[in-house]
């Protein structure tokens, strides 16, 4: 009912608003005064995370790509190798893992048989699984050593949005925490970080009350056939997560490349006109990756390319090769998708509205998809 979608249209577009909130809550309780995280919630000792020497992260969907994207948070604060899999190939191909393995199992619903088949194999084989999960009581948590409950709030359009943003915030959560129980050379920026992350939703908030040419963008692309999206470092999960959403809403062909591949193959599919969307990392901190971004942004561009690029308050830079230009806050590099997946979902949202779609219930699409 209308009431239920809180006055919006559809839950999605509750969902979205509800970003900030959810991003907040995820984090309320687990930092204390002094700036230090508190999970004690994990039920998995500071000791025996001290032990751990391989995370191996599994998820499907939306929740994989939030998987993606905690790689590089885990492996830059943590020294601690980590790797990523999509559930359903996990268990396929006989994964080496051990006592020491951490497994991470991401899914909103808690029901999805892939990842619950996943984290099944990796008990057997005596690793220690840790659930980020949205749904209390739901068989992935009960099933895992430990849960780190992500507080999105119910999230009942089939297209995540508030829980993906919670994972990622969970993910950064469980990334610092295990650099502070073991005292990783990167002690000030886990502070630093810590600090970032508990202003985070306010950006969002920011975001959100930026979304009108967005939107507008979105409308005047309605009769387009395909959507390619760029990115770098944790920008390219974003890419396909931005990819993943337009097919999932607005049924278009729409495909997320890192951008270093260009030059291997995608760029050959730019043509006149074609909206191709950059998500650019920010020119302070990893620098060298921002000028090669910029450097692909011409490319396309000299190709015909329409671009549509996603770049940090202030980057000049980007300006000339910008066909339509979207400004997200600026944030530390890690926790950009925090704000860069924003426009993304709200872009989706409204090609799928101007195609006349169901955006709550996509055709073929299930909420949680509890068979293998
Ligand atoms: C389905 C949904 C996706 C979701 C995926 C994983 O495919 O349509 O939106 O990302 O399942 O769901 P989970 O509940 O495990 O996060």
């Amino acid at each position: 009912s209308a009431a239920e979608k809180g006055g919006y249209d559809y839950f999605m577009l509750k969902e979205i608003a509800e970003q900030p909130k959810a991003v907040a809550d995820t984090l309320l309780g687990r930092i204390d005064a002094a700036g230090s995280l508190t999970l004690d919630e994990l039920r998995i000792s500071a000791a025996e995370l001290r032990e751990v020497d391989k995370v191996v992260i599994v998820a499907c969907g939306t929740a994989f790509h939030a998987g993606l994207i905690a790689k590089y948070a885990i492996e830059h604060w943590t020294r601690i190798p980590c790797e990523v899999e999509l559930a359903s190939e996990f268990r396929y191909r006989d994964p080496i893992l051990g006592a020491r393995s951490l497994v991470i199992a991401i899914s909103q619903s808690g029901e999805t048989m892939d990842t619950l088949m996943a984290l099944r194999h990796a008990r057997e084989q005596g690793s220690k699984v840790l659930a980020i999960c949205n749904t209390n009581g739901s068989t992935i948590p009960r099933e895992s050593d430990a849960v780190l409950y992500t507080h999105a709030g119910p999230e009942v359009a089939v297209a995540s949005t508030k829980a993906f943003l919670t994972q990622l915030v969970a993910c950064y959560l469980v990334a610092l925490y295990l650099g502070q129980v073991r005292g990783t050379k990167w002690g000030d920026e886990i502070q630093a970080v810590i600090r970032d992350l508990s202003r985070i939703s306010n950006e969002v908030e920011r975001v959100l009350e930026t979304m009108e040419p967005v939107r507008e963008l979105a409308r005047s692309l309605a009769d387009k056939k395909t959507v390619l999206f760029l990115g770098r470092h944790v920008g390219y999960p974003v890419a396909l997560e931005g990819a993943l959403k337009l097919k999932e809403l607005a049924y278009m062909h729409a495909e997320g490349f890192a951008a270093g591949e260009l030059k291997h193959g995608p760029i050959a599919l730019i043509e006149e006109d074609l909206p191709v969307v950059v998500v650019v990392p920010s020119p302070r901190g990893r620098s060298v990756l921002h000028d090669k971004i910029v450097s692909n942004i011409q490319e396309i561009r000299a190709r015909g390319a329409r671009t549509i690029v996603i770049a940090e308050e202030g980057d000049e830079t980007v300006v000339p090769y910008a066909d339509h230009l979207i400004r997200i806050p600026a944030t530390p590099t890690l926790l950009q998708p925090l704000v860069a997946t924003v426009p993304l979902q709200v872009f989706a949202c409204e090609l799928a509205t101007a195609r006349g779609n169901e955006v709550d219930q996509p055709r073929n699409l299930a909420k949680s998809v509890t068979v293998e």
